[in-house]
């Protein structure tokens, strides 16, 4: 087997489990009382998807309750894809063969297991699948697996984006998940959006050189473009009259993801996500479908950049804020559309083989960074940042995280200090299996709130 998403720290795993009563090293704070949980792209076995991305949607949980691991649960979602559906049909996608492996979240008291070429899926809190959810009906379109909420109105964002017309509507949940207002983005392209911005007053779109491309036949209808126009959307995000957008034109460049963004004290728009031109682009590409001339990772040269928006000048600025490979930012998610200081990912070795990965913590008021490498064999996972009670820093909390260790072929997840991630773990749980690589996840704490 040469596909590298079948093989090491992203073997998918052959069935489902459920094991209780996990051994914890540490001390587990009271206030992690919830569920950690993960997604990833685990076909069935037998099963070789022509892109890391057409892998069934597979859920891991870990249940953490006033100091202790309850239980650690993996199961597949259950959508119509699962059992072999095709997504295509002689009517147009069918939103409901989901692959539903990209992301997790929680609105309004359901669990939404995400895929962005599809409806959610909702599951119970212990995992199951429930089914496609789509607001009774009000949402006609797929959902991006990069919602953003608003942590001062509780709004849910999030977008829809199609390789044909309607290219990309923007979507409005309400905190109680009941209304739904979606406006068709003017102007937009079919160029590939995975993840975009909220800040206090816009929502602000990416679209680089990344676009559909009929040619492309992994099942991923999406290539570099040289002629695809690179550009920043910034529309309002409040409704009120024909919603207008304002591109403005950046380097040729794709972002998978996305820190954040927010208004800074002129009124401009600063937005940081890392980075990838052509080649990075292809070598991760590569990796991604199985093909020669890939990278070791599967992200190749990707490095934390900035775009400063001055919408009174009519310009953006552009920089490389680091020279590191990385990708999966995340941050206080208090913070999301406002200025933060502090933000988490992982950085990749890229060429230098496993063994090499970090985790780096960004302070953007020292320009500092921290980095707390992992040894031979272990890939950590995105690192889930948990306020801690009573908290007034914006780093006072946990680094949630799942580490893969293919030496020992187990796992654990790991409770880490924010504030300095050279300190010893807060806390390490024992997984009972491996668990598989990547992709995204959230701590879901009891009673709803974030
Ligand atoms: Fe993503």
């Amino acid at each position: 087997m040469n596909e590298p998403y079948l093989t090491g720290h992203y073997a998918p795993v052959a069935d489902e489990t459920t094991a209780t009563d996990l051994v914890v090293e540490g001390t587990l704070p009271p206030e992690l009382t919830g569920r950690l949980i993960r997604n990833s792209h685990n076909p069935k076995p037998g099963i070789t998807p022509t892109h890391w991305f057409k892998g069934s949607g597979m859920v891991h949980g870990i249940r953490l309750r006033d100091g202790r691991a309850e239980w650690y649960r993996n199961r597949w979602v259950h959508t119509p894809a699962l059992d072999g559906a095709p997504y295509m049909t002689e009517h147009g996608p069918d939103l409901t063969a989901s692959t539903a492996g990209t992301h997790v979240i929680e609105h309004a008291g359901r669990l939404l297991a995400l895929c962005e070429s599809a409806l959610p899926f909702e599951l119970t809190a212990d995992l199951e699948t429930v089914g496609a959810f789509d607001w009774d009906g009000k949402l006609t379109s797929a959902m991006t697996a990069h919602p953003k909420e608003d942590p001062v109105t509780g709004e849910l964002h999030f977008f829809a984006s199609s390789p044909f017309p309607p290219y990309l509507i923007h979507h409005v949940s309400s905190p109680d998940g009941q209304v739904l207002r979606s406006r068709e983005v003017p102007g937009a392209s079919a160029a590939l959006k995975h993840d975009f911005v909220i800040t206090e007053h816009h929502v602000v779109f990416l679209e680089g050189s990344v676009t559909f491309d009929a040619a492309e036949h992994s099942g991923i209808p999406y290539a570099w473009s040289e002629t695809q126009e690179s550009r920043i959307g910034v529309m309002p995000r409040e409704a009120g009259g024909a919603p207008e957008v304002r591109w403005f034109g950046v380097e040729p460049g794709f972002a998978m993801h996305f820190a954040n963004a927010y208004e800074d004290a002129l009124g401009r728009i600063v937005i940081e996500g890392p980075t990838v031109g052509r080649s990075a682009w292809q070598r991760s590409w590569n990796w991604w479908v199985g093909a020669p001339d890939r990278g070791a990772e599967p992200t190749s040269g990707s490095r934390a950049r900035r775009w400063t928006v001055d919408l009174a000048a009519g310009r953006v600025r552009e920089e490389q804020i680091d020279d590191l490979t990385v990708e999966f930012p995340t941050i206080n998610e208090a913070y999301t559309g406002r200025e933060h200081r502090y933000q988490y990912a992982l950085s990749f070795p890229d060429d230098l083989g496993i063994g090499n990965h970090t985790l780096v913590k960004y302070d953007r008021r020292t320009g500092g960074r921290q980095q707390l490498p992992f040894g031979n064999g272990q890939l950590p996972g995105e690192a889930v940042f948990v306020q801690a009670d009573g908290a007034t820093e914006e780093d006072a909390g946990y680094l949630l995280t799942v580490v893969s260790d293919l030496n020992a072929d187990a796992s654990k997840m790991l409770v880490l200090d924010a504030f300095d991630l050279s300190a010893a773990p807060v806390a390490t749980v024992r997984l009972p299996r491996r668990v598989p690589a990547m992709i995204h996840g959230s701590w879901i704490p009891d009673g709803g709130a974030r």
